[in-house]
């Protein structure tokens, strides 16, 4: 039996890194998940061959493996399949937060089998040594680590899913002297694990660090305004990831470290990739408390600034006459589910001999992808797909930029204004088009809580209302001219 659950172990292990490499390419990706779900399937069945092997199986043990594969698969399948697009990263913040406490769980029961084999022996180093085949401070280390990054992902999750979801507020939470209270905390947290780590008999630390790990999750995500929660959420991805592999190496687990050390690098990956993407470092999206400033509303410089307005039907006579268009969707695409309807649009405008591109920023949206999963929704061909490296270059040529639901990724203020927060960020240069279509509800402002120039330009006309009955309406006005 032995065997078997090596080879499964084995199997899971390569389904994860497989199913990891599958998801570089939107065309492979939906394969990746799968791949993935069949390696987490074979480390489950994998753990209960290594019971049956080591003598351990009981009708505990089988209720709690299957049971919780059932309990697991009970809750999981319907969150995945029934998530609005626009909840995901809400979604995956509590599976991180999942992740977190189990990883806090393992390392805890570690200890707790360590004090009841101490009761047994009569003294709690030699347990921890026969666990650990003499490597104690191998062990107690790998088991704070558990429990420390463990809790802070945990708590620390619980906000980011709060403020995403907007149960609490989404403006970063400050006061004088937080950060050095915040380093205190952490100082305090690692003078408790290299106590632990050099006197494993003394249990009682972990009784403060657990708590402490709690506080500190909270307190270092609350200063952190809800734009920045997609960036704040890979990175707790990757703690859950190195909770993970500490874990592993708590309860001398290869699978558990490789899997852990998978998603803590992949997520600090795309930690690091989103950071570029809006030209910000990583310290300055956690400790800057961006978006605690409100400069939306009115025209930015105090001046009241006029933008224009056109109906659908006005905006379809320019389209009409139009060569090049590029499609810039936003979040407000994600909310409106209009991407159903700009594939219709863009169909009828290459029908009419147009040239139609989607330009997709990296930020766009509330997730890593938000785009381009929208996209391959409605079946838009990779083909017509672009970054804005390859647009912007040649934005004078474009006759007109199509903007549905997007704000800051295309505000102009970023390359411009040197007070504004976003300042530096790379955007889709729209306001450099021949026209610019804006396709929004109102002049509020974006995530960043920031006035975007943009709307007041000679060359940009707003067409107000939900993007997926403007597109629709222009569509329409296509259909009614056949
Ligand atoms: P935003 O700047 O958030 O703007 C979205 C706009 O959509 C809003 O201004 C809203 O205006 C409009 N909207 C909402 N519902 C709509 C509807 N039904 N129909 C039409 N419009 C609607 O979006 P963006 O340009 O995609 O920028 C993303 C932001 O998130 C950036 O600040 C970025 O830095 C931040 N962020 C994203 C990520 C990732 S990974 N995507 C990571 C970190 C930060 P109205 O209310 O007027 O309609």
């Amino acid at each position: 039996m032995i065997y078997v659950a090596a080879v499964l172990f084995f199997a899971s292990a390569i389904g994860f890194i497989l199913g990891l490499r599958m998801l570089r390419r939107p065309e492979t990706a939906r394969r990746g998940n799968m791949v993935s779900a069949f390696g987490m399937l074979c480390a489950v069945l994998g753990t209960l061959a290594e019971t049956i092997a080591h003598g351990h199986f009981n009708t505990l043990a089988a209720v709690c493996v299957l049971g919780g594969l059932a309990i697991g698969a009970a809750i999981g399948f319907p969150a995945a399949r029934f998530v609005k697009m626009t909840a995901m990263p809400e979604m995956v913040a509590l599976f991180n937060g999942f992740g977190g406490i189990a990883s806090l769980l393992i390392g805890w029961s570690q200890t707790q089998m360590a004090v009841a084999g101490a009761e047994q022996a009569g003294g709690m180093g030699p347990m921890l040594i026969k666990l650990t085949g003499g490597q104690p401070n191998v062990v107690t280390l790998a088991t704070f680590f558990a429990i420390l990054i463990g809790g802070v992902t945990f708590t620390g999750s619980l906000v980011a899913f709060g403020k995403l979801s907007e149960r609490i507020t989404t403006k970063p939470v400050l006061y004088p002297g937080q950060n050095i209270v915040n380093g205190l905390a952490v100082l305090v947290a690692v003078i408790l694990g290299i106590w632990f780590a050099v006197a494993p008999d003394q249990i009682w630390l972990l009784y403060i660090l657990i708590p402490l790990s709690f506080v500190l999750g909270v307190a270092v995500v609350i200063p952190i305004g809800g734009g920045d929660m997609p960036v704040v959420i890979s990175l707790l991805n990757s703690y859950s990831g190195l909770a993970a592999c500490a874990a592993g190496f708590a309860v001398n687990s290869p699978l558990l470290i490789i899997i852990g050390a998978l998603v803590g690098a992949s997520g600090l990956i795309l930690t690091r990739i989103m950071c570029l993407a809006m030209n910000r470092s990583l310290s300055n999206v956690l400790f800057s408390g961006f978006g605690s400033a409100s400069t939306s509303g009115g025209g930015g410089s105090g001046e009241k600034k006029e933008a224009r307005i056109l109906s659908p039907q006005d905006a379809y006579h320019v389209l009409e006459a139009a060569q090049s268009v590029i499609f810039v969707p936003g979040y407000g695409m994600a909310v409106a589910q209009a991407q159903h309807a700009v594939k219709q649009l863009a169909d009828v405008l290459k029908a009419n001999g147009c040239e139609v591109k989607h330009v997709i920023h990296p930020v766009a949206g509330r997730m890593p992808g938000h785009m381009n999963v929208l996209l391959a929704e409605a079946n838009v061909e990779y083909e017509d797909l672009a970054v804005p490296e390859d647009v912007n270059p040649m934005m004078e040529t474009i006759d007109v930029a199509i903007v549905i639901g997007a704000n800051d990724v295309v505000n102009p203020a970023a390359l411009t204004d040197k007070d504004s927060p976003i300042y530096g960020m790379p955007i889709i240069e729209v306001h450099r088009a021949k026209t610019v279509f804006t396709l929004k509800r109102s002049l509020r402002s974006g995530y960043a809580g920031i006035d975007n120039p943009l709307f007041y330009m000679e060359n940009n006309a707003m067409v107000l209302g939900d993007a997926k009955k403007t597109v629709e309406a222009l569509i329409a006005e296509f259909k009614s001219e056949d």
